[in-house]
């Protein structure tokens, strides 16, 4: 199979991580008789500084034009003061949108060897921890209009948060057709009892679950959602929600699996395009070190080869490679247990690249 991958390294530990994914997908296609082919587009605070804005028309095209997309990760506080228009953030959630990306899994798996690296007690995440985030990624007050103004005398801000039926529709049936593939269950996340958009949101979900009856639905509330997943994480199986509540669920969910550095996310349009990458940040404080954790990113590239290219003998095999790498002992600093063997991030890369 020939595939042209863009590769978006981005800011601080983004081009350590995305080195590392890269090695294992070359592993991966000598492996399995694939050809990979690899564009480096600038995105974020390393493009502001070259280009003079955080993705470049040329970058976008490039990344519209691809099988797929691998991303690192944006920002960092040394572009904390430009404009909002230019904000690194910006250029990743124009990809999203631009590409028609409106639906994220994030898959939260808590590999057993790391258990004792959770925050959470070993009663809570012992029992195992296998769960899907179904985040929606190109609406909501992410993409609504926004402004500030001066209103009696004193700064005003708004931030719109709009959802249309059609992109609740789209996202359910994403979420749905999980569920159905996984353990038929899901819970849809919103805030009924007091936005508006969340009482469209349930009322089109509630029509859905007609058409899944094999699936069992439930709605339950963003607040309380958050307690649960840190009280009984292991009564969920399938979770979606809109796009803000997906984003601040996804971190806290990402504890359960030891460190934010294990977590991948594919980012899927309706077609096979997709972008993946970890959902951690840029980790400016230990950029350049060869610190970072890459498995996060390295899943994320088995993600895209499960996704976005059906090769799912490939992308076991990269899952497989991390198991067996973190069997053997070796950590990186974010999830370090004592008796375990501390390996940087190019170590660890190549430790999963000699496993396919
Ligand atoms: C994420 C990130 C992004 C988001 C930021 C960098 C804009 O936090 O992918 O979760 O909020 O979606
Ligand atoms: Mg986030």
């Amino acid at each position: 199979m020939e595939k042209k991958i863009t590769v978006l390294p981005g800011d601080g530990i983004g081009p350590e991580i995305v080195a590392e994914a890269v090695k294992v997908m070359d592993r991966v296609a000598a492996r399995f008789g694939h050809h990979f082919s690899y564009t480096y587009v600038d995105i974020g605070g390393c493009s502001i500084d070259r280009h003079g804005v955080p993705i470049t028309e040329e970058g976008m095209a490039l990344c519209k034009g691809a099988d797929s997309v691998l991303l690192g990760a944006v920002g960092g506080p040394k572009w904390d003061s430009c404009p909002a228009e230019i904000r690194p953030e910006k250029a990743l959630l124009a990809v999203r949108k631009e590409l028609g990306l409106f639906a994220n899994l994030r898959p939260t798996r808590l590999f057993p060897q790391l258990a004792s690296a959770s925050p959470l007690k070993q009663e809570i995440v012992g029992q195992g921890i296998d769960l899907m985030i179904v985040r929606e990624l190109t609406g909501g007050v992410y993409f609504g209009a926004r402004k500030t103004e001066e209103v009696n005398g004193e700064l005003v801000a708004t931030d719109l948060m709009p959802y249309s039926e059609h992109e609740i529709e789209r996202i359910g049936r994403v979420a749905f057709e999980t569920a159905m593939k996984r353990g038929k269950k899901l819970a849809s996340v919103d805030k009924a009892n007091v936005l508006e958009t969340s009482r469209l949101w349930r009322k089109t979900m509630h029509r859905l679950a007609e058409e899944y009856p094999e699936v069992e639905y439930s709605d339950i509330l963003v607040d309380n959602t958050a307690m649960q997943l840190i009280k009984n994480p292991v009564q969920f199986d399938v979770l979606v929600t809109e796009n803000m509540f997906g984003d601040i669920l996804s971190d806290e969910a990402s504890m359960l699996t030891g460190s934010i550095g294990m977590m991948p996310s594919a980012s899927l349009s309706s077609g096979t395009l997709g972008m993946y990458e970890p959902i951690h940040g840029s980790a400016p404080d230990i950029a350049g070190q060869n610190r970072a954790n890459p498995i996060g990113t390295i899943l994320s590239a088995a993600m895209m080869l499960r996704y976005s290219f059906d090769l799912a003998q490939e992308a076991d095999a990269i899952e497989e490679a991390v198991n067996r790498v973190l069997n053997e002992g070796w950590r990186t600093g974010d999830i370090m247990q004592e008796g375990c063997k501390k390996a940087s991030c190019s170590e660890m890369g190549d430790l999963i690249a000699g496993k396919i």
